[in-house]
């Protein structure tokens, strides 16, 4: 075990802002309403607030499409509403990391204004800018993440622009150094205010091969994969960052690296790496689609269980562990890992959180998860608000080769607006979270899911998971134990240990919705209970688990 930090005993909580109260009846969340909510923050217990983007955008994409750094969102309010809000969630001992989008802007940032009007104004090397193939053809095959072409013609220049997300989202240069001096010096000015850390969007993507080919494909687009993702400076461009930045502010620092390796991990995050603190890991999100992204199946448990303890083993004192199911790009984690049927959705969300936050790592909680809220039951695309969505059933289905009975259950089960559904408060109109017409629809289910009865309710998943926390504080085994694997090939249990000097947990968690019989190991065998999602004694030897259910043993020799 190396070093110990405030960050990897931290437990951080996603706030997708646009979704998590309104405080002025406009029907989108805002800065005000984070503020109104602080104190149910500080009562769950978390350290960290990752706020998702709040600057200045268009929202071509939710604020990951930023057109000015150093200014707030108009709908979010204003920087005294922000100063405001730092200040409220440091006086309750909460930090505040930002998000970071610096691989791309808004195309309404002023430099992309700029770069777009001749080939020799000052900021046309802002970004990246290649000639066609001929007029009509992309100078190459390459497709963006959210469909279609990820380059977009000009027709001020008669040239072409790299955008690996949407079209209003175009790549900046981080070759050009003048483009690097101007993100550090914008994150110096966010640090200078007080902000605790960032999470780096897509920050394996920021640097791009000179050449750029054809990439393979059997569709119509190729994969920029292997040219742009960990790209061939992207570990000097993150040392400069390191350097002039972060280096010297106390911050915390999460990248966000699709395609991950662990071995790449240890380079983005190692311990001696002077780079970033941890690594948002995908495998366990990305590595189930049957089109592309897109499933209706779960991951089966044993690839699921390899996956996670591989990077708990090879990270183990080398690199930095964050630990989640879900965020605001992918589906509420107990309608993915665990079960939402209403008998199971509560002792399975409860399951989930405990095989997670007993891991090494620092555990991330995304809004609404504390709550155990679950997908949403799309019926029609006129439904979704997102980007990817709406553009993915217009290219699978609309204009592709998919049928919607096969395409549909897919995309409902994978839809990045599952998660953003608005935060549910209370069984009030809307859930509490607005006063006025929401800007995207809230789960029906928010009169038996809600924050108010939860909080109410000392066996709630809420309740559970402020336990959890509190653990946390209490075992440092939890942090920094060591991490070992038992029963690999069971489908039925995710059983585990965690070590720390004398100190040994043993975490059991069943991912099946019928019994299933265990043999506690003689090690164990006597030792307490830490915590469980039921209220039954465990001081047998021979014990038959109920659907979903979880324990931990705690054991001092
Ligand atoms: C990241 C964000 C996602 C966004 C994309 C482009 O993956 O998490 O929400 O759409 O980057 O910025
Ligand atoms: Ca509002």
């Amino acid at each position: 075990m190396t070093g110990r930090t405030w960050w990897k005993e931290a437990v951080i909580y996603q706030i997708y802002p646009r979704s998590f109260m309104d405080s002025n009846g406009d029907g989108i969340g805002d800065l005000q309403g984070i503020i109104s909510r602080l104190d149910y923050l500080k009562y769950l217990g978390i350290d960290v607030i990752w706020l998702s983007p709040v600057y200045q955008s268009p929202n071509d994409d939710n604020g990951y499409d930023i057109s000015d750094y150093r200014a707030i969102m108009e709908e979010f309010g204003t920087m005294e509403n922000f100063d405001a809000l730092l200040k409220g969630a440091h006086e309750r001992d909460i930090r505040i990391v930002m998000d970071l989008v610096v691989n791309h802007t808004s195309d309404g940032h002023r430099w992309f204004v700029e770069s777009r009007k001749s080939k020799d104004n000052p900021y046309r090397d802002y970004y990246i800018w290649r000639e066609g193939k001929d007029a009509q053809t992309p100078p190459n095959n390459w497709g963006s993440c959210f469909g279609g072409s990820a380059w977009q013609y000009d027709g001020e220049t008669g040239m072409y622009y790299l955008h690996l997300f949407s079209r209003k989202q175009p790549d900046l240069n981080w070759d050009n150094p003048k483009v690097r001096e101007e993100i550090f010096d914008m994150m110096r000015w966010w640090c200078d205010k007080g902000i605790d850390g960032f999470r780096m969007d897509v920050i394996s993507m920021i640097s791009k091969t000179a050449e750029m080919p054809d990439g393979e494909g059997d569709g119509l687009y190729g994969d920029f994969g292997p040219y742009c993702v960990h790209g061939p400076n992207v570990h000097k461009y993150l040392r400069e960052m390191n350097e002039s930045v972060l280096s010297r502010y106390d911050i915390m620092t999460v990248g966000e690296t699709s395609g991950v390796t662990t071995e790449l991990a240890k380079q983005y995050a190692g311990e001696n790496a002077r780079e970033l603190n941890m690594v948002f890991q995908f495998e366990h999100v990305e590595s189930d689609g049957k089109y592309g992204k897109w499933t209706d199946e779960k991951i089966s448990l044993v690839t699921l269980k390899k996956i996670m303890s591989r990077w708990q083993t090879e990270l183990y004192g080398q690199a930095w562990n964050s630990l989640f199911w879900d965020n605001h790009d992918q589906p509420r984690a107990v309608s993915r890992f665990g079960d939402d049927r209403p008998a199971f959705r509560e002792i399975s969300a409860k399951m989930l959180a405990t095989c997670l936050h007993m891991m090494q790592g620092t555990p991330y909680i995304y809004q609404g998860e504390e709550l155990g809220m679950t997908n949403y039951p799309f019926g029609s695309p006129d439904e979704f608000r997102d980007i990817e969505s709406i553009n993915a059933y217009r290219e699978w289905c609309t204009e592709g080769k998919l049928s919607h009975e096969v395409f549909w259950p897919c995309l409902v089960f994978k839809s990045r607006d599952n998660a953003r559904t608005p935060m549910q408060w209370d069984d009030s109109e809307n859930a509490g979270f607005t006063a006025g017409k929401p800007w995207i629809a809230v789960n029906p289910n928010y009169k038996e899911i809600n924050a108010r009865a939860e909080t109410a309710d000392p066996d709630s998943v809420f309740h559970y998971y402020k336990k959890l926390i509190a653990l946390r504080k209490q075992n440092p085994v939890m942090v920094y134990g060591k991490y070992e694997l038992l029963l690999p090939e069971s489908d039925a249990l995710f059983v585990y240990t965690r070590t720390l000097e004398s100190t040994s947990l043993l975490v059991v968690c069943s991912f099946c919705d019928h019994e299933t019989d265990f043999t506690v190991p003689d090690a164990f065998f006597g030792a307490p209970c830490l915590i469980s999602n039921t209220n039954r004694s465990y001081e047998g030897k021979e014990i038959r688990l109920g659907a979903y259910e979880a324990f931990v043993l705690r054991k001092e020799v």
